[in-house]
């Protein structure tokens, strides 16, 4: 039975996408002789499948240091409470940042008998300080254990993401800044439309990333409180100070219940929706690279050092940083997929399950700080092909826009405008023109309305600058768009 059931899962994980592969068919019918830290109650020891279907410290070993971290608070607290002794308290210090230590230097022995981060290093600790290592969990279980390392990760992992958005940002800026006047074709339905800067495009852009900026700073709020003393699930009778945990691990405050602090994942999930968000922001920059950078349109040039090339067509340079980020984009919100899933079926409160919540977790960070990097590399060296923005903007009849505006300003109603420039461009196509190369007199048949300061707003540069209010076009509200947002950024001369 056991032989089948160990079969069954190790088919399972051959054969699943699962993150890693453990070989388990090595592990099948070996049984562990080690202790364990829960083994009291045990009579036989852990089957060695078992042991490696359960542990988890393959992954979760990365949150090594918030582990330690929030276990020196705790021995803090527990001395300053009176909980233990003062001697007690700096030797598990002491050892923890020898281990520290360790683990960065790559000496640390990892144990899959020791299933997963917490008992690996207290048990390490208390093998290197003896009897006061025993003493450090005290009032704590892993559940609120590993809810607060988490947290801890997350809360840094977040403001290194917010930088990196930061970065991001003041690329789109300078950008912007660089190209106010650079005329390139405005599109709906990826039809030309009307004209627009590249500018006012880098500085849309721009403000998506402020508002995936926005949610992952209010995200942080509620990633920010602190679980630990919440205990396994009801707290603790030991006279703990969770505010003075809370301060010195930089917490807004601990949690209000003990139930919920060590069961839910929300933070995990909110974070993996606002990552979501903002790959999708970068998937559809990406969908703009990939045309861009092709042939037809030819706007922009990536360095080399951005692409790719093709084993088999000489000519290729593919844009594969775009590519792959939109790419990406799938893992993203498969991974926001799977904590949602995770949490569903869940009665309150641990439950084992709660483990499979970082993958998922550490997968989306991963993917979006590579993610943000690359585009910040990539879009400080982009190439503007100023002439073909241009050229494409005088193809389409960008500004028939304009020419219905300028028959409204003669007292025309917009519907009757609306036809008048339709058979304009109907003219201007059999052709083969623009608008604004069509003679006065063919437009004149078309309503005796129109004068020769048409070709004014027929014009692009005179299409731009006519749409100066707040969030148009015209160059010079790009400069005051780009000055709000410079002062957004803290970037004010
Ligand atoms: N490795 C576990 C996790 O990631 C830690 C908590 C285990 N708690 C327990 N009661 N088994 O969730």
């Amino acid at each position: 039975m056991r032989l089948s059931l160990a079969a069954y899962f190790t088919l399972t994980y051959w054969f699943s996408p699962s993150y890693k592969i453990i070989d388990y068919f090595n592990l099948m019918s070996v049984d562990s002789h080690l202790d364990k830290p829960w083994g009291g109650r045990f009579e036989e020891p852990t089957d060695a499948f078992v042991e490696a279907f359960t542990a988890s410290i393959d992954f979760d070993k990365r949150l090594y240091r918030y582990d330690i971290e929030a276990s020196c608070a705790h021995a803090r607290m527990l001395v300053k409470t009176g909980i233990i002794t003062e001697k007690d308290g700096d030797h598990i210090l002491e050892g923890l940042q020898v281990i520290l230590q360790e683990i960065k230097e790559g000496r640390f022995k990892w144990s899959i008998q020791l299933e997963d981060i917490h008992m690996n290093i207290e048990a390490r600790l208390i093998e290197r300080i003896g009897e006061a290592g025993k003493k450090l969990h005290t009032g704590r279980s892993r559940n609120d254990q590993v809810a607060t390392d988490i947290r801890l990760y997350l809360r840094s992992e977040i403001d290194r993401i917010h930088l990196q958005i930061r970065s991001l940002q003041s690329v789109l800026l300078g950008l912007a800044e660089h190209e106010t006047n650079t005329i390139m074709p405005g599109f709906t339905h990826l039809q030309v439309a009307q004209p627009i800067t590249f500018g006012h495009h880098m500085m849309a852009w721009f403000e998506m990333l402020e508002r995936d900026g926005e949610r992952l700073r209010d995200c942080r709020r509620r990633v920010n409180i602190m679980p630990l003393g919440s205990a396994a699930l009801a707290g603790t009778s030991y006279p703990l100070d969770r505010e003075y945990t809370a301060k010195l691990l930089g917490f807004q405050c601990p949690s209000n219940n003990s139930l919920d602090a060590v069961s839910d994942r929300d933070f995990a999930i909110e974070f993996c929706s606002v990552a979501a968000l903002l790959m999708t922001h970068l998937s559809r920059f990406s969908e703009e690279l990939v045309l861009w950078t092709s042939a037809q349109f030819d706007f922009i040039e990536l360095p080399d050092r951005f692409c790719t090339g093709s084993s088999i067509m000489p000519q290729k340079k593919n844009p594969d940083i775009p590519e792959l980020v939109r790419g990406k984009t799938g893992r993203v919100n498969g991974n926001l997929i799977s904590l949602l899933t995770l949490m569903k079926g869940q009665v309150l409160a641990y439950n084992k399950d709660n483990q499979e919540d970082k993958e998922p977790l550490f997968d989306t960070v991963d993917t979006v700080k590579a993610s943000l990097r690359a585009y910040t590399d990539m879009m400080s060296a982009i190439r503007v092909n100023r002439k073909a923005m241009y050229s494409a903007a005088t193809q389409g009849f960008a500004t028939a826009t304009d020419l219905a505006d300028y028959l409204v300003g003669k007292g025309i109603a917009f519907r009757d405008a609306h036809e008048i420039v339709g058979k304009a461009v109907k003219r201007a196509i059999d052709a083969g023109k623009d608008l604004a190369d069509l003679d006065l007199n063919v437009l004149q048949q078309l309503s005796p309305a129109i004068q020769s300061d048409v070709y004014e707003i027929l014009g692009l540069a005179g299409s731009l600058a006519s749409r100066d209010m707040t969030g148009g076009t015209a160059p010079r509200q790009i400069k005051l768009q780009i000055a709000r947002a410079r002062k957004r950024l803290g970037l004010e001369d």
